[in-house]
């Protein structure tokens, strides 16, 4: 399996902090960000990953990850091999997931939203995915603030709902997506949402009409980084798993 970590965007929810860099290269604690979705692909066995970033970036994250040299494959022992694509103008979730594609090949693939950080091990999850499409899920209290999944038998997924004003649960679709080969040809045939982008629920929903959309619910903690306060909460997070200390703390 093929795992794509999605890297560009605009982050203007984060200015001025991504006037002048990209939001995957900013810090969580002791880390680029980049660094926890890569870690975490790692972990779960995938060595082979492909970065999609913006134009003025790209060279930021080939001097911060080189070709992979900082992580080892869990199952060759050697470097992972990262290769990078570029996504010129920041069209969409599923416009840059189409722009890295090729790389795909005969393969599946695991893609990753850069800006979120996950805790859960996703391992078995990857061992187990033979065909269809996967989405991960995290129960949330104010989930009209996110896609939303209306789940029947067995986790399959009945609809996808954006920032819904009734969430039909309290179910979130976080940034990680499991996708079978198929994929591929259902990137070529997209449309443009009415905010005018490529969107990975449009993705997900061919899926569903497949009946071919199950979801996996995470137990444990799930950022996404995008917002000035989730940078903060993942941030102090971190610090606390580190070294215990999770509140700021007095320099003298
Ligand atoms: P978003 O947070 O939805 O968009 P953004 O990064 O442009 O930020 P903002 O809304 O604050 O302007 O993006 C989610 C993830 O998808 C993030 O990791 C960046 C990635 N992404 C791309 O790679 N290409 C794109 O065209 C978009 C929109 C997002």
């Amino acid at each position: 399996m093929k795992g794509i970590i999605l890297a560009g965007g605009s982050g203007t929810r984060l200015y001025p902090l991504t006037v002048a860099t990209n939001k995957h290269l900013l810090s969580v604690y002791d880390k680029p960000v980049i660094y926890y979705a890569v870690a975490k692909l790692v972990d779960a066995g995938i060595d082979q990953i492909m970065i999609v970033t913006n134009p003025s970036h790209v060279e930021d994250f080939v001097r911060l990850l080189g070709s992979g040299k900082d992580f080892i494959s869990k199952k060759t022992g050697s470097q992972i091999q990262i290769v990078y694509t570029i996504q010129n103008e920041p069209h969409g979730i599923a416009h840059a997931l189409y722009v890295g594609s090729g790389y795909i090949g005969k393969d599946s693939c695991i893609v990753y939203l850069g800006d979120n950080i996950f805790e859960d091990d996703i391992t078995p999850h990857i061992r187990k995915f033979k065909r269809g499409a996967q989405v991960f899920l995290k129960k949330t209290r104010n989930p009209e603030r996110f896609g939303v999944a209306e789940l029947g038998k067995g986790g399959t997924v009945l609809s996808i709902e954006e920032k819904p004003q009734k969430p039909k649960s309290q179910y979130a679709v976080t940034g990680l997506y499991l996708y079978d080969n198929t994929v591929i040809e259902k990137l070529k045939n997209q449309t443009r949402s009415a905010r005018g982008e490529y969107e990975i629920t449009g993705i997900n929903n061919r899926y569903i009409e497949e009946g071919a959309l199950k979801s996996v619910i995470l137990e444990k903690d799930w950022f996404d980084i995008g917002t000035f306060d989730s940078l903060l909460d993942a941030s102090l997070h971190m610090r606390k798993k580190k070294n215990g200390r999770g509140t700021a703390q007095k320099l003298l």
